[in-house]
């Protein structure tokens, strides 16, 4: 996790770190550092601080002029998130300083082969980075001490690293984890993200990992074990302003709102020139050739694989298996003779679903993404990727990724099912679709009724239920995540039919409970599951599609095709936890603890 950035040749410094460290702060936010040197009066100035990036603004002087620096955001792995663990990390001498994102494992190793007479600052793993880099600077030019230190390190980093004796400089380096260069005129950039390099430059660079880039302000070099790396730099054109959160008040809502058009543009992707919706022949080809299909994700991500498997089951006849990331690469279930691999994701970067993939590979098996970033690592190293066209997710709570990936899932489901089953012809997807979306709308119009919701029902809760079945059971499971990760109230996404299995010993007087209902087969179970925890003093609230609904629903949406009311009832859970987090003075876009990408294993 954490993000970091590094400039070298533009005056404006100081502004262009802590506004690229804003947009990084997704990445962690927990503690902020940045360094700043003028490489004319040498002046130079480290700031730690805790907290957001705010707090770092608050104790630099704001007319601070300086042409090289790095900044850093961090989300703590090791050593707790203070000021002291806060980066840059600097060699005791002052000579070095650097930023790092990534957890070097051996660092215990390190420390006692090599610093045991050097005195730490910090509890973190990253400082021992910059100790190595200034004993060896002792007898060897910077660039080698940089080389031989890195060559030592295991696990991940991106780095970025300055040599105050040498201001003219800056160094930076990857294994694992994200790191990018942005070019400019006579300054130039590395972030963890261009999105923080956007309103500077759209020319970037990839660094790969093992490679180590010198930068001055007119000149790149790009190195690796072998030599001098030639690349051609590319031209991202993601708008700055998709990364804005324009009129609303904050990112989590613009994301639920956006939801009915992106829909709309998501399908417009994935039609051909008769209009009819389809997917890359090479990525048919690898379903219609496997015996089994293998989702892969985390999180939000893993809940919308839990539906994709529901449709593809149901569409394709092809059996799907859905596994937690971090479970599958310790805990591998047999796998079938011909398998297919999809690794669902909104930021392709997630550390548990990329180590999965790294064993997966040793295996020689196919492999999808699913994911909304198209120069993320998933896409660079699976076999085929299938884009969610989602637009920017910023808030760390997953809204209209969840959508997205859904939408994507049905239209595989379609694609490839309509290849032999009828079921699947005769689904007009592409029409329930744009359906969908503009009950969404309705859905968006009808936002103060859930505000309602949460303040007779949520406020005053510690805890709450989601209950379903079949796909209402998915959506069960990620309305208590979107609930527990931004307004704390602990949430339990259940099977409905589970309940009486152990957890109704939790209902209490007033406890909330949720029933999504919008299964025909199991309605009468369902609400026969809601009288048992009312008799118990639950307080039952019903989310219902129109023809399941009881009489005390209280809130009832028009039928759309049954396969699709996932998108329904997700974004009134969406809008329930939002206005939960809001009401409860939460920061709703950056919930405690958390970070957008979960780059760490
Ligand atoms: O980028 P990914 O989809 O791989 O992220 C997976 C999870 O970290 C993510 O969905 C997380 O659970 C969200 N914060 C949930 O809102």
């Amino acid at each position: 996790m954490c993000g970091i950035i590094g400039t070298i040749g533009n005056n404006n410094t100081l502004e262009i770190l802590l506004n690229g460290l804003e947009k990084l702060e997704y990445r962690g936010y927990d503690s902020a550092g940045i360094y700043l040197n003028n490489t004319k009066t040498k002046d130079e100035i480290l700031k730690k601080v805790t907290g957001r990036i705010a707090n770092l603004r608050k104790v630099l002087p704001n007319d601070y002029i300086a042409d090289l620096g790095i900044g850093h955001t961090r989300w703590a792995t090791h050593g707790s998130p203070s000021a002291e663990n806060a980066h840059p990390h600097i060699s005791n001498n002052g000579r070095f300083i650097l930023v790092h994102n990534g957890v070097i494992n051996n660092y215990h190793e390190l420390r006692s082969a090599y610093l045991s007479d050097v005195d730490f600052k910090s509890d973190t793993d990253s400082e021992v980075i910059v100790h190595l880099i200034n004993k060896f600077a002792n007898n060897l030019p910077t660039k080698e001490a940089i080389k031989k230190t890195l060559a030592l390190l295991e696990g991940s980093y991106a780095v970025c690293i300055i040599d105050n004796l040498d201001p003219f400089t800056l160094y930076a380096a990857k294994l694992n984890s994200p790191l990018i260069i942005g070019h400019g005129k006579n300054a130039n950039y590395v972030s963890s993200d261009a999105l923080a390099l956007l309103n500077l430059t759209n020319t970037f660079t990839e660094i790969m990992d093992g490679e180590l880039v010198t930068l001055t302000k007119n000149k790149i070099v790009i190195e690796n074990k072998n030599g001098i790396v030639k690349r051609t730099p590319y031209i991202n054109n993601n708008n700055v302003h998709s990364f804005e959160k324009g009129q609303y008040d904050h990112f989590m809502l613009k994301e639920i709102e956006e939801q009915p058009s992106m829909i709309k543009n998501i399908i417009q992707h994935y039609l051909d020139e008769n209009g009819n919706l389809t997917i890359n022949s090479s990525i048919i080809e690898q379903f219609l050739k496997c015996d089994r299909l293998y989702i892969i994700a985390c999180g939000t991500s893993y809940h919308a694989g839990l539906i994709g498997k529901i449709w593809l089951e149901k569409y394709t006849k092809i059996p799907v298996e859905v596994h937690l990331a971090s479970e599958f690469t310790y805990f591998p279930p047999l796998i079938s003779n011909n398998p297919l691999f999809l690794f669902i994701s909104q930021s392709g970067e997630t550390a548990d679903s990329r180590q999965a993939l790294k064993l997966i590979k040793q295996y020689n098996y196919n492999t999808i993404a699913l994911t909304n970033v198209d120069s993320s690592t998933l896409v660079r190293e699976t076999d085929g990727a299938l884009l969610l066209h989602a637009g920017p997710e910023i808030a760390v709570a997953s809204t209209k990724a969840y959508s997205a990936q859904l939408t994507v899932l049905a239209i595989l489901a379609k694609v490839i099912g309509e290849i032999h089953h009828d079921l699947a012809k005769n689904w007009n997807l592409k029409e329930e679709l744009i359906k969908v979306s503009n009950h969404l709308q309705q859905c968006i119009n009808d936002k103060e009724q859930y505000l309602n919701i949460v303040q007779n029902n949520l406020l005053s809760s510690k805890n709450a239920f989601f209950l379903g079945r079949g796909t209402d059971y998915a959506v069960a499971l990620e309305a208590a995540l979107k609930l527990k990760e931004i307004s704390y109230i602990q949430a339990e996404g259940y099977a409905a039919g589970e309940l009486k299995h152990g957890p109704i010993a939790l209902i209490e007087e007033n406890t909330p409970v949720f029933l999504i209902n919008t299964n025909l087969q199991t309605r009468n179970h369902l609400l026969s599951n809601g009288k048992e925890v009312a008799c118990r003093g639950g307080k039952i609230i019903e989310i219902a599609s129109t023809s399941c609904a009881s009489s005390n629903a209280q809130i009832v949406f028009n039928d759309i095709h049954e396969d699709l009311t996932p998108f329904l009832t997700i974004i009134i859970c969406q809008y329930l936890s939002y206005f939960a987090a809001l009401k409860k003075g939460f920061d709703v876009d950056k919930p405690r603890n958390l970070a957008k990408s979960v780059t760490v294993e």
